[in-house]
């Protein structure tokens, strides 16, 4: 048996369009465990989202989930029906989008909203302690004077507001799981950092395992316990966030480090991988971030499989920081 709360094999997500299949998520391996914060990272268009939309059922056409398997708590979700998902949603597996828009029903109160959100899965709670429940989440998101704002309708709050509330439903059961699509990005640096927080507190007391997508390397080393990067739906690198940071294997995650601000030189232009994320549609032969790599040879116009260095996998044939490989060991 594993603690693993969420296994993902050989997950492939794909779109079929008229001009051809653009394999958004290709062969996606990844395991969470609970009491877990991995962050999933890479550049817009790598396959983040439609990467936690397939954990949840939530992709739709012409995106669909072509074959693997993902096993939420030891059971395989694809053969749950769409009651069973619904139910698990919202409940053990929460997400919070990027758009809080997405959780918030416009024409509710928060309340309301709130209230249904605990009811609807447990409805043994009963109204007065469902409120209470309501009032805390909202202030462990750092919502001041919950009360008055639980009479609200979103629209009524700051865009900020609007994204703390749907972070305290997505928080409100509980559940084993969270995926969180990039949901601090507009918020400010307090906020934000009060948020990551809570996210750890969450995680070590309950033991619920998170999913943090975000495209900034930084939010990552700050919350992370694991650093998974993400390149043309592939899963590039992934390992113990300090051996990420400290060892990238792979040259898009020793670029990503390059470009962060902390890394640079004062004074000196700000440091950016070249080149463009390719088209899905037409990606080079080989490895895909090769045209844009500092180290690629001939040899990388074959798919690099997956290589285990220490504690990270990587698929790279000519990988930064792996000198004394094999030597390497520590006798403890
Ligand atoms: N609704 C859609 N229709 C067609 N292609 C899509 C759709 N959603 C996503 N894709 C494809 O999947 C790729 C990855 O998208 P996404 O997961 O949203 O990237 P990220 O979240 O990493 O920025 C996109 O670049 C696009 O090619
Ligand atoms: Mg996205």
């Amino acid at each position: 048996m594993t603690d693993a709360v969420l296994d993902i094999r050989q997950l492939k997500t794909h779109f079929l369009l008229e001009k051809g299949i653009a394999r958004a998520v290709d062969g996606l391996d990844l395991t969470v465990k609970s009491g877990q914060i991995l962050c999933l990272v890479g550049e817009s268009g790598s396959g983040k989202t439609v990467a936690g939309f397939s954990i949840l059922g939530l992709v739709s056409e012409p995106g669909r989930i072509v074959s693997g398997e993902i096993m939420f708590k030891g059971e395989v979700l694809a053969t749950k029906s769409d009651r069973q998902m619904s139910h698990i949603r919202g409940d053990r597996i929460a997400m919070i989008f990027q758009d809080p828009m997405m959780t918030l029903n416009p024409v509710l109160r928060i309340d309301d909203q709130m209230m249904e959100a605990i009811l609807i899965h447990h409805p043994e709670y009963g109204r007065k302690r469902a409120r209470e429940r309501c009032l805390a989440a909202l202030s462990e998101v750092g919502i001041p004077a919950p009360e008055a704002r639980l009479r609200n309708f979103p629209h009524e709050l700051s865009g900020g507001m609007r994204q703390r509330v749907a972070i305290a439903i997505a928080l409100l059961n509980e559940p084993d799981l969270i995926i969180a699509d990039e949901p601090t990005t507009a918020l400010d640096v307090t906020i934000q950092a009060q948020i990551l927080y809570l996210v750890r507190k969450l995680c070590r007391s309950h033991g619920s395992a998170f999913i943090w997508i975000t495209h900034d390397l930084g939010v990552a080393a700050e919350i992370a316990d694991r650093i998974a990067v993400m390149y043309a739906g592939r899963i590039v690198e992934e390992g113990p966030t300090d051996a990420v940071l400290d060892h990238p294997r792979h040259p898009y995650t020793e670029g990503l480090i390059r470009s962060l601000p902390e890394g640079q030189a004062p004074g000196q232009p700000l440091f950016q991988i070249s080149g463009v994320t390719p088209s899905l549609l037409n990606l080079p032969k080989g490895c895909p971030f090769r045209p844009r790599c500092v180290r690629a040879q001939a040899d990388c116009e074959t798919a690099p499989t997956e290589r285990i260095s220490e504690e990270t996998r990587y698929r790279c044939f000519h990988p930064a920081n792996t000198p004394n490989e094999g030597s390497a060991n520590e006798l403890s």
